[in-house]
């Protein structure tokens, strides 16, 4: 009875919990966000990738490369893994600790460099780089918040969560993401955004 065949193509047993917790997060978000996303009035709004284009041009929040958290990097791959099968598993490095930089598009920046308790106005774009290491020029994805109009997703601050290549020209998901609002809501004090990687200086500037 060598029945090996049946063997699990998630590979190790860590990364299947990875998955699940990832799955779990996301079912538990989705039941206090109602889905209910009618594509509604489909006017000619310019495309995800042509307002995060040129982001390398707007402020930078974070000077140098700060380190994230591994088990984030874990996690937060989750979240385009369940969509897009074409992004790399987390369970090829499970311990490599990544870096990422921010930037704030100008509408955004004064909240988000200045304010104690941010809400940040419509229109905002924050982009964040994963980067394999600390000198790495080209990243390897990049999540976006992008605040929304007003009734967008009103339980969760009116967010926008897209996934996008290293690149920034391929959207690998995007919308009102319950995966990543289930991490965010612990910021929901400061509108969602975690603000880890600010510079001491520019926090203690606060107003
Ligand atoms: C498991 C927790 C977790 C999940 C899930 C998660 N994030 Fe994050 N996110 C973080 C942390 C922690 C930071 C702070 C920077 C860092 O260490 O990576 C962050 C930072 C960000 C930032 C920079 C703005 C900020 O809040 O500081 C963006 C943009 C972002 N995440 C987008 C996303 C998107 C899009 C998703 C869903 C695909 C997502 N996140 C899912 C934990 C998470």
């Amino acid at each position: 009875m060598k029945q090996r065949k049946s063997r699990l193509q998630v590979g190790t047993a860590a990364s299947a919990s990875v998955l699940l917790v990832g799955a779990l997060c996301a079912q538990a978000a989705l039941v206090g966000h109602s889905a209910t996303g009618a594509p509604a009035a489909k006017k000619t709004a310019p495309s995800v990738a042509a307002l995060v284009a040129g982001y390398q041009q707007w402020p930078r929040v974070n000077p140098t490369p700060s380190p994230m958290r591994p088990e984030v990097a874990a996690r937060c791959l989750v979240a385009p893994l369940l969509e897009n099968a074409a992004v790399p598993s987390p369970d090829v490095e499970p311990f490599h600790s990544y870096f990422v930089t921010v930037y704030v598009n100008p509408i955004g920046q004064q909240v988000m460099m200045g304010m104690r308790r941010p809400v940040f106005p419509e229109g905002t774009i924050i982009v964040k780089e994963k980067l394999q290491d600390m000198s790495a020029t080209a990243p390897e994805l990049l999540t976006v918040m992008r605040k929304r109009e007003k009734g967008y997703d009103t339980a969760a601050g009116d967010w926008e969560y897209v996934v996008m290549d290293g690149s920034g020209r391929r959207v690998l998901s995007k919308g009102r993401q319950a995966h990543c609002v289930c991490c965010h809501e612990q910021w929901k004090q400061t509108d969602y955004v975690s603000r880890v990687y600010l510079p001491a200086a520019l926090v203690q500037q606060f107003k």
